[in-house]
């Protein structure tokens, strides 16, 4: 095989044996390995089509098989060594090399020889690289998922790299941002790094990571910047300002990677059970009242709690920015009963029938109908008694003639 290479080479062949040594060029490699069935010994291809490489990014830009290859530089006989040493991309891209070198993806490879995470080449290839504004780059804005998705949506290498958090790229593609990056051709549509980075993707333990939990509203508010604002401003950013470990970020309420339009039931059943986790008591009583009770049953076109507490700019209701504020409250029970007044809006969404402090005419009158209600049965329930006792007596005319209640012939 390679002296069928050496033969073919007439690149080689044309090179005067006396002259300074001069590092191959790219015809001299090509000889042999731009065949393209060209295999090493243990039948690896190892050829390097030369259309391929010279429309590709370095092909264009005057970079030379050794340039890369450096060990082969200074080569003046073939065959070369069989064992060639690794690329360097960081030699000519110290920049993108260094980002990549704080990332997980190196941190896993630094770590472990068999690491199945990230290098330069399974994100931008070998010979073919292109820059990502090339719609056929793999760093593509479009091509990302998949890019990402050869291993974060490959069952064997989630499991291989350990990945806790499993396929998220089916999950992505089924969501807002995934159908309006592939399905509308977004510009504007985040694909994977926008959220993660490219080359800096850190796990999200780690507080220099942009999906670390106090940077996702800065990392969500790159787009979404109106609400990001709202959000800070309301009670759940201050808390979480206040390094209060219990607010709620974007995610908590959106999910990471299964965003959907926020709208339907399915969505305001999902977020209304989200808001009930972390405020038990007041999901409770919302499913005594009439608002709760119907949406239980499915009917979303009744109060939920983002309706009248808003999603994002959620204050405190003694706060008088409150949608619920004693002077907004009758407004926000306007946008579904038009007619609401003063006295209509003094109805409490949270009654709580067991708490006196807070609805003592609602406690006393829950007791009095629970008082009431005891009474009846007590009084039903002894009448009966007596009654059924004096009707197995004998002789009483309810009874049959054994003793036993009489018989319906
Ligand atoms: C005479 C033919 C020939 C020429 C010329 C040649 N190679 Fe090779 N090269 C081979 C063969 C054959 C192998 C496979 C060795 C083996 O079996 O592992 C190889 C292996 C390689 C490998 C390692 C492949 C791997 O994955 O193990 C690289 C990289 C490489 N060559 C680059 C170059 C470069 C760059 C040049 C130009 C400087 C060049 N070769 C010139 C024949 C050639
Ligand atoms: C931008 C850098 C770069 C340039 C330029 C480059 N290569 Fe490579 N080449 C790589 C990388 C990266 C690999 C994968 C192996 C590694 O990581 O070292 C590779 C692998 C190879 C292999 C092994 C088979 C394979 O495809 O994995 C051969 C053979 C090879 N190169 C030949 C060439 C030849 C011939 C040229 C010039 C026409 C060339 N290379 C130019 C980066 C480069
Ligand atoms: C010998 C120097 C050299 C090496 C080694 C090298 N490159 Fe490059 N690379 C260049 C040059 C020159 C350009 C074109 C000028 C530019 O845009 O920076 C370029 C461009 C690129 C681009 C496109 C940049 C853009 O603006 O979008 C990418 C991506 C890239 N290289 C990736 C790699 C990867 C991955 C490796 C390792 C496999 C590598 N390069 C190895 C010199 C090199
Ligand atoms: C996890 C995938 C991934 C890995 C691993 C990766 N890159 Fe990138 N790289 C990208 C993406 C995506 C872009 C386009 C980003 C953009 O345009 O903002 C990019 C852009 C680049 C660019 C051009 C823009 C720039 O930042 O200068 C260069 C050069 C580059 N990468 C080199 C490298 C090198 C060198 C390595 C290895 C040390 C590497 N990349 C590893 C995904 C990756
Ligand atoms: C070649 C396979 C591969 C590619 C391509 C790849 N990753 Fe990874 N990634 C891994 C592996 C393996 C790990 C687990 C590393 C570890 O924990 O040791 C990982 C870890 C991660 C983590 C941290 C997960 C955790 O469990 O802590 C994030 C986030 C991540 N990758 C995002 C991306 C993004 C975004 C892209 C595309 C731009 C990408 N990856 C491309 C293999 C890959
Ligand atoms: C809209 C922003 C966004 C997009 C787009 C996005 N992610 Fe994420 N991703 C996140 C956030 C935020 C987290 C952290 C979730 C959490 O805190 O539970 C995360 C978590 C992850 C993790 C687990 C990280 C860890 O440390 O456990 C992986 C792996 C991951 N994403 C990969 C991807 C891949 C691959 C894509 C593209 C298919 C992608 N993500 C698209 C925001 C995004
Ligand atoms: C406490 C839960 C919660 C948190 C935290 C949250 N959202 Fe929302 N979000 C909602 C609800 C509920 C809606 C639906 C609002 C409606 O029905 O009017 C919504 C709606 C949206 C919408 C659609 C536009 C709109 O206002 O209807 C976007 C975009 C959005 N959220 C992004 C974000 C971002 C970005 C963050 C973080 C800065 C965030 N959300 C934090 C609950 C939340
Ligand atoms: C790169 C920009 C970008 C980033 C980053 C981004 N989004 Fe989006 N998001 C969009 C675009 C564009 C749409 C609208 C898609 C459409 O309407 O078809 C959207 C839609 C949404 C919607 C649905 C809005 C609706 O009308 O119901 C929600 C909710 C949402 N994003 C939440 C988030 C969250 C949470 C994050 C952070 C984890 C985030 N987004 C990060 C660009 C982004
Ligand atoms: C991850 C937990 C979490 C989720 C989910 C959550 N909250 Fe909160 N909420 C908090 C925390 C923490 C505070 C701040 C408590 C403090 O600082 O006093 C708070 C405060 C509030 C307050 C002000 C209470 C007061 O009187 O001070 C209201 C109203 C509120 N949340 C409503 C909602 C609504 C509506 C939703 C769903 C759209 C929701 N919350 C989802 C944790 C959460
Ligand atoms: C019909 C409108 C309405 C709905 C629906 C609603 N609330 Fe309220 N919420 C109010 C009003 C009005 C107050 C102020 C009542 C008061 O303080 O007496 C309030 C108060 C609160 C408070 C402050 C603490 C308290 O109990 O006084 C929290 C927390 C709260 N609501 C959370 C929620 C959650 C979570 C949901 C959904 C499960 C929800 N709300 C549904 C109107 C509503
Ligand atoms: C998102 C819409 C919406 C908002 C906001 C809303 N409600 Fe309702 N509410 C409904 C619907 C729909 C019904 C069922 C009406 C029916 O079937 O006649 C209802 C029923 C009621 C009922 C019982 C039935 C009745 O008409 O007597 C009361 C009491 C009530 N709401 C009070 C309030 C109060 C107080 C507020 C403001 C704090 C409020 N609601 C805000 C949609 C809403």
């Amino acid at each position: 095989m390679l002296a069928a290479c050496l033969v073919a080479s007439p690149a080689l062949a044309r090179r005067p044996a006396e002259a300074a040594p001069k590092p191959p060029t790219n015809d001299d490699c090509l000889a042999c390995h731009g065949d393209p069935s060209a295999t090493a010994a243990d039948g690896r291809s190892i050829a390097v089509l030369p259309d391929k490489f010279a429309a590709s990014i370095h092909g264009q830009s005057g970079v030379a098989c050794v340039d890369c290859h450096a060990d082969l530089a200074t080569v003046t006989e073939f065959p070369h060594a069989e064992k060639v040493a690794p690329v360097a991309c960081a030699t000519c891209h110290p920049e993108a090399a260094a980002q990549y070198d704080v990332s997980v993806h190196a941190a896993s490879r630094r770590k472990s020889p068999n690491s199945v995470a990230a290098a330069c080449k399974d994100c931008h290839g070998t010979h073919g690289i292109l820059p990502a504004s090339n719609p056929n780059s793999p760093t593509n804005h479009f091509n990302l998922p998949a890019t990402c998705g050869r291993c974060h949506g490959n069952a064997d290498i989630i499991r291989r790299g350990h990945i806790a958090v499993g396929n998220v790229v089916t999950a992505f593609q089924d969501s807002i941002h995934g159908w309006a990056l592939a399905k509308s051709g977004l510009m504007v549509a985040p694909d994977c790094t926008d959220c993660h980075h490219a080359h800096d993707i850190r796990r999200k333990s780690d507080p220099q990571s942009s999906v670390y939990r106090t940077t996702i509203p800065a990392t969500c508010g790159k787009c979404h910047e109106g609400v990001e604002r709202r959000y800070l401003t309301g009670i759940h950013g201050e808390a979480l300002s206040k390094g209060n470990p219990d607010a709620p970020v974007c995610v908590t309420c959106h999910t990471a990677h299964r965003i959907q339009r926020a709208e339907g039931p399915a969505w305001k059943t999902q977020v209304l059970a989200e808001c009930g986790s972390c405020h038990p008591e007041s999901i409770r009583t919302y499913h005594d009242t009439f608002h709760g009770q119907e949406t239980q049953l499915g009917f979303m076109r009744v109060a939920t709690c983002a309706d009248c507490h808003g999603a994002h700019d959620i204050f405190p209701p003694r706060d008088p920015r409150s949608t619920v504020s004693t002077t907004r409250v009758v407004s926000t029970c306007r946008k579904c009963h038009p007619g609401a007044t003063a006295s209509f809006a003094r109805y409490d969404p949270h009654a709580d029938k067991n708490n006196r402090q807070r609805d003592p005419l609602l406690f006393y009158a829950a007791k009095f109908m629970e008082a009431l209600l005891i009474g009846v049965f007590a009084f039903f329930g002894i009448h009966t008694v007596l009654w059924a006792s004096r009707a197995v007596k004998p002789g009483h005319p309810m009874s049959g003639p054994d003793g036993g209640p009489r018989s319906q012939e």
